[in-house]
């Protein structure tokens, strides 16, 4: 019999129960509708820049030379856009996108299948490509490199391995944790792309087309303190107008101005940092019950019953970002701006410990 410490029913009651953040940028049924909002070209992405413009270069010389393109790695934070960035490849290059995911490619005949199925061109998009298993990145490692499939026929000194040739293909890989990604698979990704996130300019922009396409009528102060409070990501910031929007056809005339944002956000515990419940609790529980840290993140996650993984990819590196957060070897540490802005004075003691 398994011994399960007790945090772990209780990160299990509490995500059965808890209503979902609008500040979680993990996907969520809700967001169905985001699909009809997805740039479908290079030129309706806004924001990313940099990635948008070596893209574009990758795309156009893949093009002019009649070739496949050449293997694509995005990482970065969730909600950022690289599943759209996947789709949007696909439209620029007039290619299928076959979609999969790391955790259900569960045996290596699984992915066998997928890649046999393939055309020319094609690009296979495997999201949470960290999450792969070991044998299934094996049949992965030639097909990528030689786009061929090593099979092995028959059992015992009888079996024989013969060589598929694939046709060639392109993966898009997409992963919030970079450095799970094994090194022999990052190493076949001939681009590999950090998505970042979005400045306040591209947040406006963002929250504008949305709210044009759903046909939300929202002023221009009421745009900047949704984008404001999106924590610069655009699923976060879809979420956040479409929540707006339901308080400004209840609570006022149907438009978003200013005050109605403000006023639906601050219901929304949105603060005007972005910060939502669950970060201002991390940091709450590292200044008031660890004195500031230093303190594990598994010490974290069961006081406030929540998952490390979430605090991991959702929360930290926000508040890494912002500056209210310090990784050190001994644990998460809050910073001065972090007591400052929760309205913590902030001691002497604490900043010996930073040093
Ligand atoms: N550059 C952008 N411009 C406008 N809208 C965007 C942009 N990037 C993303 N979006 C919107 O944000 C939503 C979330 O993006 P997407 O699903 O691509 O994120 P993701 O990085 O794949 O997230 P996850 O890691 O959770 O899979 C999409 O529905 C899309 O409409
Ligand atoms: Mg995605």
């Amino acid at each position: 019999m398994v011994n399960w410490p007790s945090h772990y029913f209780l990160c299990i009651i509490n995500s059965m129960t808890k209503t979902p953040s609008p500040l979680d940028p993990e996907a969520k049924p809700d967001d169905r509708v985001d699909h009809a909002l997805r740039p479908q070209k290079l030129n309706d992405l806004i924001g990313q820049d940099q990635v948008k413009d070596n893209l574009s270069i990758l795309i156009s010389a893949a093009k002019k030379r009649g070739e496949a393109l050449d293997h694509v790695l995005f990482y970065g934070p969730p909600g950022l856009g690289k599943t759209t960035l996947a789709h949007v490849i696909g439209n620029e290059m007039g290619v299928n996108v076959k979609v999969t995911a790391g955790p259900v490619i569960e045996r290596a005949g699984d992915l066998a299948a997928i890649l046999t199925n393939l055309r020319a061109g094609d690009i296979l998009f495997i999201d949470e490509v960290h999450r792969l298993g070991r044998a299934v990145e094996e049949v992965l490692y030639p097909a990528m490199e030689d786009y061929a499939l090593d099979i092995v026929i028959g059992k015992g000194p009888s079996a024989r391995s013969i060589r598929l040739k694939l046709p060639r293909f392109t993966v898009v890989g997409a992963t919030t944790r970079l450095a799970l990604v094994t090194a022999p698979l990052r190493a076949r990704f001939g681009a590999v792309y950090r998505l970042d996130y979005y400045d306040i300019e591209a947040m406006k922009k963002i929250v504008t087309r949305a709210a044009g396409m759903l046909k939300v009528e929202a002023d221009a102060k009421g745009i900047e303190e949704m984008a404001r409070r999106a924590r610069g990501t655009p699923r976060v910031a879809l979420r956040l107008l479409r929540r707006v929007r339901d308080f400004a056809q209840v609570r006022a005339d149907g438009v978003i101005n200013q005050k109605v944002a403000i006023e639906a956000l601050d219901l929304l515990q949105v603060d005007p940092l972005g910060l939502d419940d669950v970060d201002r609790r991390v940091l709450k529980t590292i200044i008031e019950k660890y004195n500031g840290g230093p303190v594990g993140l598994n010490t974290i996650a069961a006081s406030i019953s929540e998952e490390q993984d979430t605090i991991m990819d959702v929360v930290e590196p926000y508040l890494l970002q912002l500056g209210f957060l310090d990784r050190t070897p001994q644990g998460r540490v809050a910073t001065k701006s972090a007591y400052e802005h929760l309205g913590y004075t902030y001691t002497e003691q604490g900043q010996a410990r930073l040093l």
